[in-house]
């Protein structure tokens, strides 16, 4: 079932201090706030802050008894073997950990991560039960040449190669983070963003002749979203949620759009 999804992605930031600080103030926050619980409560609100794998431990014993979903920044492909380095979708999963970002483009760009290596990460975590956010999105040359939806429809239809449409609609969390507006301060319009948003979904129902799993499937804006502008992104029809990265960080900030989410 749809329903508004608030996830902080903090990167490399917050140590195991700052992780620990983080929600001694972020918890009390977002428990007395009775429109939030009440959200939480009737499923209409997800709050999910997926931390550095090093202070995942911290956040699920910081998280323990609240409705704070904690999920993990990336997952191998695989559940255990040689591979030095790598976070094993097994061991998230039986530490409690529910959800994983795949596809983030950091990821993509900066560790050469493809579409069909990503294919198997979200089969292997799938496997494991874990549910995962699949980012996608487009280069600002892309956007200017035009071809940013056969991009993004690219990296669906290979990244997500195999999984059948119920599935996509209960256990993935698309994530439209365009590149160009990622941590520069430039957000898409919440029109431009609404187009796109729209267009996976129409895409959805195309791909899988499955109107059902299009309306249901949960679309997530990611890109400079702030406190500010928030409302205007949350707003828009197809829109299920934000994918936060800089303005998470810090609780206030993270609270206070987790408000303007409502
Ligand atoms: P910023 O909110 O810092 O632009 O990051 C977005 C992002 O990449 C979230 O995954």
């Amino acid at each position: 079932m749809r329903r508004k999804f608030i996830a902080g992605n903090w990167k490399m930031f917050n140590d195991l201090k700052e992780t620990k600080n983080f929600f001694e103030s972020f918890i009390p926050a977002l428990t007395k706030d009775e429109q939030i619980t009440n959200a939480i409560k009737n499923n209409t609100l997800e709050v999910a802050i997926f931390p550095t794998a090093l202070s995942l431990s911290t956040a699920l014993d910081n998280a323990k008894d609240t409705p704070i979903i904690i999920g993990a920044q990336n997952a191998c492909s695989d559940i255990e073997g040689a591979y030095t380095g790598e976070i094993s979708p097994m061991h998230l999963a039986k530490a409690g950990i529910t959800h994983v970002i795949l596809g983030h483009s950091e990821r993509r760009k900066l560790f050469y991560e493809t579409n069909s290596f990503l294919n198997r990460k979200v089969k292997r975590a799938l496997e494991e039960g874990l549910k995962v956010v699949f980012c996608v999105g487009e280069t600002l040359e892309e956007r200017d040449a035009g071809v940013a939806l056969a991009m993004i429809r690219e990296e669906f239809q290979v990244g997500l190669a195999g999984i059948p449409a119920k599935d996509i609609a209960e256990k993935i969390i698309i994530a439209y983070e365009p590149i160009w507006a990622i941590g520069t301060g430039r957000t898409a319009s919440p029109e431009d963003a609404q187009n796109v948003c729209r267009s996976i979904r129409k895409m959805i129902y195309g791909l899988y002749d499955d109107e059902r799993a299009a309306a249901d499937t949960i679309i997530l804006y990611g890109g400079s979203v702030k406190p500010e502008n928030t409302k205007y992104l949350i707003t828009q029809l197809d829109i299920d949620g934000l994918l936060v990265g800089g303005a998470s960080v810090k609780a206030d900030s993270l609270i206070q759009i987790v408000k303007n989410s409502i």
